[in-house]
């Protein structure tokens, strides 16, 4: 019995083997249609694809970013088994040319990745007939003028054509794909009304038309979209009400509407039936009212509502949106208001807090300290008065403090010079951050793409524009991770310490428009990334370092001291003549002391134009919204509303 059963397995393994052998021998070629219509593809393109070997191969099932489908059913007898092509994914390869009608030959086609080269022209007018087309992603490249898609295939759940240069109004046929799941028309110059037809869309999942023209309303059609979760319409020329289905759909996630001409309350942002609302952009829009009906928004997560034009209390109601975590409401016109000091008010998850140009006035309120999870905290350009709290230096992940611009006195509370966040870059970053956040920066010479790689951010501490007395606390040379201290336009007095030439990562150090005494260190010639120094109009004297970074700086950064003098073109006296005067007595002669030969005016004017502009918070969107269909499916499981 045991033998017999022995036996039966070996039959079957033998089984195994000869079918598996039969498979792997069988060679199945790609489909002689196929090979043709790649074949032509390939002849229109002013470039060769690397990695296609189309000259001696006769297979394209090999070549690079083919995919075939597994060959038919096995035939003992048929050497002419041909698989089809499914999938001809091409992303990144720099091809440039047109992209051939021959590609609606591949019928058997189901995913079309060409994002990323240089096609320019149309796409081909036979492409959305394919039958069995599901993914199709032509986004970056050149094709441009109006975008007939003659669709008539009902099989596409993807569709990406952003970034390119198509203009007009949408096609209509568009809206007859009624399988869409995703749909990316963004950064095109698409024009015209948004058709209602969009409702017709009732799968999609996430919907980005931003940075089009596309104006006047959006349509009254989100009741129809039952599962849309991500709807972005940025940088557009939208105008009027948000329509009542959109303040009210209870699947939408993620909106996105900033940079646009939307009017009305704020209030159509229906929080009792968006009960999933964990990210709003409204910014830069024309929107009135009060915010606090948005407290009753309890999974939002990331709020911007800056550059509007609201009004109204800064809400205690907020306290509940307990997973707050970005929150940004700068440069509303008629914002005025005392900030509450309410202890109750608690931020427990906010890790972004930006109410700068809010007119707010009043002291610093003490609940920030209890956002402990706070790593940037922008309070700038408001009227707040009284002592900065030394509690901020508790916040262990903040690692960008902006109080510039405000009335704030007494001395800098000297356990600033302690900030977790800034002293090891161990503690730094620490915690997730939403990277595309509406970003900064005003008066601070940063592009956002500049810093990209860290966070958007810079570490910076700015408490300019204040009236800050007491001295620069020695101890700011903990700070070790700081690219930017600005502490000018205070009343600081006594020396600058020589122990700043610790901050090792220094980029900009400004400590201009104060009453500081004694000579600039010499140490600082050791901070080699510094390229902007500004100390003028203190009372400093003495000889100005020559090494180092020194080499570069303006002159405009020294004037306006007692008596500075340089070591290049005009030497100090005690060097040229072996006498302890400054020269300084003659104005003449001490202008010429920090006017030195304006032989770096070139690098300097290099230096602001490298860095870039300034932005408003609420204007300034990182464009980085490349969501392919992989990183989509990832952003849809995990709920990570990366947006803007
Ligand atoms: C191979 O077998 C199929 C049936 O499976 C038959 O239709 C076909 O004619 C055969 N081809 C040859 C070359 O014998
Ligand atoms: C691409 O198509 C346009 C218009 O159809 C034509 O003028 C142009 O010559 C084509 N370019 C190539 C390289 O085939
Ligand atoms: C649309 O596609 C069909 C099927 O491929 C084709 O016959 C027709 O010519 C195309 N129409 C236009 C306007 O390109
Ligand atoms: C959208 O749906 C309406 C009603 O079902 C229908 O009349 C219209 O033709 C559809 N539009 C498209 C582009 O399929
Ligand atoms: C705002 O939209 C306009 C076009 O409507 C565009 O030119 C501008 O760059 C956008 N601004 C930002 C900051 O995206
Ligand atoms: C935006 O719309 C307004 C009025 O609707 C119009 O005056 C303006 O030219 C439009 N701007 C753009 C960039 O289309
Ligand atoms: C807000 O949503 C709730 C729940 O869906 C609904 O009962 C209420 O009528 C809505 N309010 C407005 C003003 O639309
Ligand atoms: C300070 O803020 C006010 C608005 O509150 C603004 O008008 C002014 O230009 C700002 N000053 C500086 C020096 O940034
Ligand atoms: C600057 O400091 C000196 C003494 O250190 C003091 O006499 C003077 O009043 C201060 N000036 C200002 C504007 O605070
Ligand atoms: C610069 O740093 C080096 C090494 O840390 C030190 O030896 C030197 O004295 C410093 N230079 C100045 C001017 O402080
Ligand atoms: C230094 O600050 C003064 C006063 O704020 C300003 O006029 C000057 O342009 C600044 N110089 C540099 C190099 O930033
Ligand atoms: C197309 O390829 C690019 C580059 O690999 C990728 O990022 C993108 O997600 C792909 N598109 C789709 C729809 O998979």
């Amino acid at each position: 019995m045991g033998i017999a059963i022995l036996f039966f397995f070996r039959f079957l393994c033998c089984c195994f083997f000869f079918y598996a052998q039969v498979f792997i021998s069988i060679d199945a070629k790609c489909h002689p249609d196929d090979l043709k219509a790649l074949k032509s593809f390939v002849n229109r393109l002013h470039t060769p694809v690397q990695g296609w070997d189309y000259g001696s191969s006769s297979d394209c099932c090999s070549w690079k970013g083919v995919t075939c489908s597994n060959p038919p059913a096995l035939k003992f007898n048929d050497s002419n088994v041909f698989s089809r092509v499914v999938g001809l994914e091409l992303p990144g390869e720099r091809l440039r040319g047109n992209v051939s009608e021959s590609l609606g030959d591949l019928v058997q086609l189901k995913t079309l990745n060409l994002s990323d080269n240089f096609f320019t022209n149309s796409f081909p007018s036979n492409l959305f007939s394919l039958q069995n087309l599901e993914v199709v992603d032509l986004s970056s490249n050149n094709f441009y003028g109006y975008a007939p898609l003659n669709i008539t295939s009902p099989s596409i759940t993807f569709l990406d054509i952003s970034k390119n240069k198509l203009i007009g109004e949408v096609d209509p046929d568009l809206f007859a794909m009624s399988k869409l799941k995703v749909l990316d028309l963004s950064d095109n110059a698409f024009s015209g009304e948004l058709s209602f037809q969009l409702g017709n869309l009732s799968n999609l999942l996430y919907l980005d038309i931003s940075f089009n023209q596309f104006s006047r309303l959006l349509p009254d059609v989100f009741f129809n979209l039952r599962t849309l979760e991500q709807f972005a319409a940025s940088s557009n020329n939208f105008t009027g009400v948000l329509p009542v289905s959109l303040g009210n759909s209870p699947s939408i996630t993620t909106l996105s509407l900033d940079n646009n001409s939307f009017s009305g309350s704020i209030d159509v942002i229906n929080c009792s039936a968006m009960v999933r609302l964990a990210s709003l952009n409204l910014g830069s829009n024309h929107f009135i009212g009060q915010i606090g009906s948005l407290s009753s928004c309890s999974q939002l997560r990331v709020v911007n509502l800056g550059k509007n034009r609201l009004d109204g209390d800064f809400p205690e109601s907020f306290k509940n949106l307990r997973s707050l975590s970005h929150f940004s409401i700068s440069g509303n016109g008629i914002y005025e208001e005392i900030m509450p000091t309410n202890l109750n008010l608690r931020f427990e998850n906010t890790r972004l807090f930006v109410l700068a140009n809010c007119r707010l006035t009043g002291s610093m309120p003490p609940w920030l300290s209890s956002s402990t999870k706070l790593q940037i905290l922008d309070l700038s350009w408001n009227s707040l008065s009284g002592e900065i709290p030394s509690s901020i230096a508790d916040l262990q992940y903040l690692f960008y403090l902006d109080l510039s611009n405000n009335s704030f006195s007494g001395s800098i509370p000297r356990r600033f010079t302690q900030f977790h966040s800034l002293v090891n870059l161990k503690n730094t970053f620490k915690g997730e951050i939403f990277e595309g956040f509406p970003c900064y920066s005003r008066k601070h010479r940063f592009t956002v793409r500049q810093y990209k790689q860290v966070l958007g951010f810079p570490p910076l501490v700015d408490l300019s524009y204040n009236e800050l007395s007491g001295m620069i606390w020695p101890e700011f040379g903990n700070l070790k991770i700081l690219h930017v201290l600005d502490l000018s336009n205070n009343k600081l007095r006594g020396e600058i310490p020589s122990s700043l030439s610790k901050l090792t990562n220094l980029e900009f150090l400004d400590l201009s428009s104060n009453n500081l005494t004694g000579t600039i260190p010499p140490s600082l010639e050791n901070l080699s990334f510094l390229s902007m120094f500004n100390v003028s109009d203190n009372h400093l004297r003495g000889r100005i370092p020559c090494e180092g970074q020194f080499e570069t700086f303006l002159n405009s950064g020294f004037v306006g001291n007692d008596e500075l003098c340089g070591c290049q073109s005009v030497r100090c006296k005690e060097e040229s003549r072996g006498e302890e005067n400054w020269i300084g007595e003659d104005e003449e002669e001490r202008w010429k002391c920090v006017i030195r030969v304006p032989m770096y005016v070139g690098g300097a004017v290099g230096f602001v134009s490298t860095v870039g502009v300034c932005f408003w918070c609420g204007m300034v969107f990182p464009r980085e919204r490349k969501w392919g269909h992989k990183k989509y499916v990832h952003v849809y499981r995990y709920k990570i509303f990366v947006d803007f």
